[in-house]
């Protein structure tokens, strides 16, 4: 590997008196096995005497004290990335990313202690920068070292690819991002900003470990390059990190996923000119939340998607630089976005504008935000992260004026949902109008997220997300006296799905929520990716008022092979069936009468041997538990069992779910609705069974359908 790094410069710049950890760097050229040729400071100045290395190298252990040379020195670097060269930047030297013009975005000095090592993405495991390494977390020195050092967090870089973030002896930092990739012409930067010293070194797998790593930048820079797109990524960039993760059995099929990385609340979902859209909380650097962005997909029938490029990016300078938070998306002729920006201990509303009819790309408005402050009255709800708690964004029209919901919550009190107004499509002056609503903080919580109205002919249904589920209520809107009166409350589902957000396509209104991990967030990160959004439901009152939830009707245009179809009754008496066919990305649809059992068990993701399996159990008890127990053998996975109430209005007891990858959804009599996470770990988990325990049931229909993937290139 060393004989590739054919020529490497190692900058010198006017360090008085030298730098220790630079010092130590050059000195430790033999144990690299990498022959480091001094570049002094005049050297890289006097253009024409520059020698031709393939690869230069700058560390620092001290911040960069010299920003004149830096800029003096750029024009050269620049000539040597142009011309297919590489740069290595570690230790503070990452400091010069933003003077060198390779990214407008720098890293933040961090004053505390330095982390031991890197936690590397599983999307790269492979990259030759981890060559020779198994594990995704790499230690590279002995301890932590009190003091500043280059990272990234909570800002990405704009151009950069995360490559991996920091590794702590006891605990790992996926939001302190360590290491980053850029293209630049035709040459490759890399900048390894932490965990890497040379002065006061560890054990010696330790220091192997580090060595190994700087002789693979070293090399990796020399010869391909980063060979990796920096960022934004292009769509073939988003399916390419899409198909690297295809082969992960967890990863659902059919329903709407990031490409890699963090997904959370749907955002912006809209039908505009006949396309849907959907948009998603994302961050592009790794599967945890920070940093939130505005993923993109898009679909002309709701059944097939494809991957758009990210819609909306923190901006450094704007009130959104930590953070574009959820929101919605309306039409006024075209398309805008309103969503909470996130700075410091501030939220507070952005705007922005489609610049066409793709919505691939936005502008914000330049007077972001557009509400300056929160209200004061009543006083609302703060946190250790936030002045005052108010966030998230629902837009509906009446009589020609906009009402603009605002989740939040009152201080020592319930959640609650504020309305302001605005009378023109411009969506920049708004008047504050007061809470239209506030819960009850045992039953309701104490903060309400993403507030949402859907309106029906007789009603009106407002749901919130608290934390820890999401309940609605149905009731009326008054927009004269701006109040919600509630008749009834309920949940909209009793699992892992979140934050909802809905569209209104002309005659129903769709909705889709964030599918929750249900697994720690070690496993989420060797995973790559976590968050998934449901399919969508159709939600709406049926003839007496009552809510309704369904399917939407064109997911059965993704059936493939009937896995299984048994139309006449069947009896069962204490008594236990597998089926046939099984399967890990299906749909399944059955009817089920008790009778005399106490319980009817259909067990999904079963091994033959039993050791995972997942019985879902239907009990006279007038419940449905989906018991996770064995789900399993991972440990940092869910175990508990998750339930709800079934209050069969009309028996038997229909039941359509949807199983893929990981996710589970469960549609009970059209109304209760279920959302759970099991991930088997086994090949053979894709058992079915059937069992009718403690007596007989009757078994009245069970279809089931193998479910292909929604993607297109
Ligand atoms: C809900 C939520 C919203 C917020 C967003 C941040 O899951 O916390 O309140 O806007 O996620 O990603």
């Amino acid at each position: 590997m060393t004989d590739s790094v054919a020529s490497v410069g190692f900058l010198l710049d006017d360090a008085q008196p030298p730098d220790p950890d630079q010092r130590a760097a050059l000195e430790a050229s033999d144990r690299l096995g990498v022959s480091l040729e001094e570049c002094s400071p005049g050297q890289l100045l006097r253009i024409d005497d520059a020698p031709d290395w393939d690869v230069l190298w700058w560390h620092r252990g001290r911040p960069i004290d010299d920003l004149q040379w830096l800029s003096d020195a750029r024009p050269t670097i620049e000539d040597h990335l142009e011309g297919g060269g590489g740069l290595l930047l570690s230790g503070r030297a990452l400091e010069a990313i933003e003077p060198l013009g390779i990214d407008p975005v720098g890293p933040a000095p961090y004053l505390h202690e330095g982390p031991t090592g890197l936690l590397c993405k599983s999307l790269y495991h492979d990259h030759a920068l981890f060559d020779g390494f198994d594990d995704l977390r790499i230690q590279t020195a002995a301890h932590p070292v009190p003091g500043e050092e280059a990272r990234y967090g909570p800002v990405l870089p704009e151009r950069g690819e995360v490559l991996a973030s920091a590794l702590y002896p006891h605990d790992e930092a996926p939001d302190q991002v360590t290491t980053v990739g850029w293209r630049v012409g035709a040459g490759s930067v890399l900048g390894l900003g932490a965990g890497i010293r040379f002065v006061d070194e560890g054990p010696e797998h330790v220091v192997d470990n580090r060595d190994r790593l700087v002789r693979n930048a070293l090399s990796m820079l020399a010869t391909e390059g980063l060979a990796l797109e920096g960022r934004p990524k292009s769509i073939d960039g988003l399916t390419a990190a899409r198909d690297r993760l295809g082969p992960d059995p967890h990863v659902p099929r059919y329903h709407l996923t990031p490409p890699a990385n963090w997904l959370n609340d749907p955002n912006g979902l809209i039908e505009y000119e006949g396309t849907y859209h959907a948009f998603y909380q994302y961050n592009p650097g790794g599967p945890y939340h920070n940093s939130i962005h505005w993923g993109h997909a898009v679909s002309e029938d709701l059944v097939t998607w494809s991957d758009r490029p990210v819609a909306l990016t923190p901006d450094p300078d704007g009130p959104d630089r930590d953070g574009c938070w959820s929101g919605c998306a309306v039409d006024v002729g075209e398309a805008r976005l309103l969503y909470t920006g996130g700075r410091g201990t501030r939220q507070l509303p952005c705007l922005a504008t489609a610049t066409d009819s793709t919505l691939d790309r936005f502008e914000k408005t330049t007077s972001n935000p557009v509400i300056d402050d929160a209200p004061t009255d009543p006083r609302l709800r703060s946190s250790e992260h936030w002045d005052a708690e108010f966030r998230d964004h629902c837009l509906l029209e009446f009589d020609g004026v906009w009402h603009h919901f605002i989740g939040s919550g009152v201080e020592d009190g319930g959640g609650t949902t504020l309305v302001y107004t605005c009378p023109d499509d411009d969506l920049t002056e708004w008047t504050y109008r007061g809470p239209i609503m506030t819960g009850e903080p045992e039953r309701d919580g104490g903060m309400w997220e993403c507030p949402e109205i859907l309106t029906f002919e007789d009603a009106d249904l407002m749901h919130i997300s608290n934390y820890r589920a999401v309940r609605y209520y149905l009731g009326q809107y008054d927009p004269e006296s701006y109040q919600f009166d509630s008749d009834s409350t309920g949940l909209l589902d009793h699992g892992c799905w979140y934050a909802p957000q809905s569209l209104d396509d002309g005659d129903r209104w769709l909705t889709w929520g964030w599918i929750k991990e249900d697994r720690d967030e070690h496993a989420q990160w060797d995973a790559g990716w976590s968050g998934a959004l449901s399919v969508p439901r159709v939600i709406d009152l049926d003839d007496h008022g009552q809510l309704r939830q369904r399917p939407a009707a064109e997911l059965e245009d993704l059936r493939g092979r009937t896995l299984c179809s048994q139309t006449g009754t069947a009896r069962l008496t204490d008594e236990t069936r597998t089926l046939e066919a099984g399967g890990r990305h299906l749909e399944l649809e059955t009817t089920i009468r008790l009778d005399d059992a106490d319980a009817f068990e259909l067990t999904l993701c079963e091994t033959p041997d039993g050791a995972e399996r997942t019985p879902i159990r239907y009990t006279n008890g007038n419940e449905l538990i989906v018991d996770r127990a064995h789900a399993s053998l991972d440990e940092r996975t869910a175990g508990e069992p998750v339930s709800m109430p079934i209050t069969p209005i009309d028996e038997p007891l229909s039941i359509r779910l949807f199983l893929d990858g990981s996710t589970l959804e469960i549609f009970a009599n059209e109304r209760h609705c279920l959302t759970t996470r099991l991930y088997p770990t086994r090949e053979d988990a894709t058992g079915i069974s059937i069992a009718a325990i403690g007596g007989t049931a009757i078994l009245e229909s069970l279809e089931a359908w193998e479910l292909g993937s929604i993607w297109t290139a």
